[in-house]
């Protein structure tokens, strides 16, 4: 009779417990979906305009695109209700786009899967973390940006002396130099409340 009782017990516990995991698990994929959305877009955009900007082959204007539409990209997006978009990296070239400590945790994993022979391209890291400051649950995102060729002219090792120039005028403290191809440059970081 006991025992009947406690399979009973059981059987009622896992009624309440698996739907709920199943709304957890689903909550938990609509905000990977929607971060995947966004991750994919941002790059499309900021890489149409990069692209758009080398055509003309004048390196120095097109530094002052990038500066610029990086930004206002990050911003644009970060207009969606309850989303904060960025880049970040472990050497930045703005230190605006420094990492926070979350976002240093989740860079280091990717250079750890890197080294264990995972390919950068698509590699992601996601979590739900408490946000100190507002008291809430946040869902935070990292997607890793590889050092593409287009990115060498700007962030390589050998870079045009004009552009250089520019660079350290504009970016005094710029550490994004000295990449190779296939690299991690950075992460694109998503920050989703509720
Ligand atoms: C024309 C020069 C130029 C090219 C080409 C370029 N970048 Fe940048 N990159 C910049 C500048 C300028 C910044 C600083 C933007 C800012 O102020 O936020 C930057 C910043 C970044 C950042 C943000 C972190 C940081 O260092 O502040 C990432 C990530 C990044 N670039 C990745 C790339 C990748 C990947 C490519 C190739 C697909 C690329 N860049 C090509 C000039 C360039």
């Amino acid at each position: 009779m006991q025992r009947k009782n406690k399979q009973k017990k059981i059987l009622l516990l896992a009624l309440i417990l698996v739907p709920l995991l199943v709304v957890a698990a689903r909550a938990e994929d609509r905000r990977v979906l929607q971060c995947r959305v966004l991750a994919r877009d941002f790059m499309t955009e900021l890489k149409g305009e990069l692209q758009a900007a080398l055509r003309g082959g004048r390196l120095v204007p097109a530094l002052s695109v990038c500066s610029k539409v990086a930004p206002e990209l990050a911003e644009r997006y970060s207009l969606l209700p309850g989303v904060e978009v960025g880049r970040t990296s472990e050497r930045c070239r703005n230190p605006e786009n420094r990492p926070d400590s979350w976002e240093k945790e989740g860079l280091a994993l990717f250079q750890k899967r890197r080294q264990q022979g995972e390919t950068l391209a698509g590699m992601e890291y996601w979590q739900e973390v408490d946000d100190d400051e507002a008291g809430e649950k946040v869902f935070r995102y990292l997607r890793a940006i590889p050092v593409g060729s287009l990115c060498l002219r700007c962030h390589g090792e050998n870079i045009d002396g004009n552009l250089a120039k520019a660079l350290s005028q504009l970016y005094p403290e710029d550490e994004a130099v000295g990449y190779r191809l296939g690299e991690l440059r950075g992460a694109l970081t998503i920050r989703l409340s509720p």
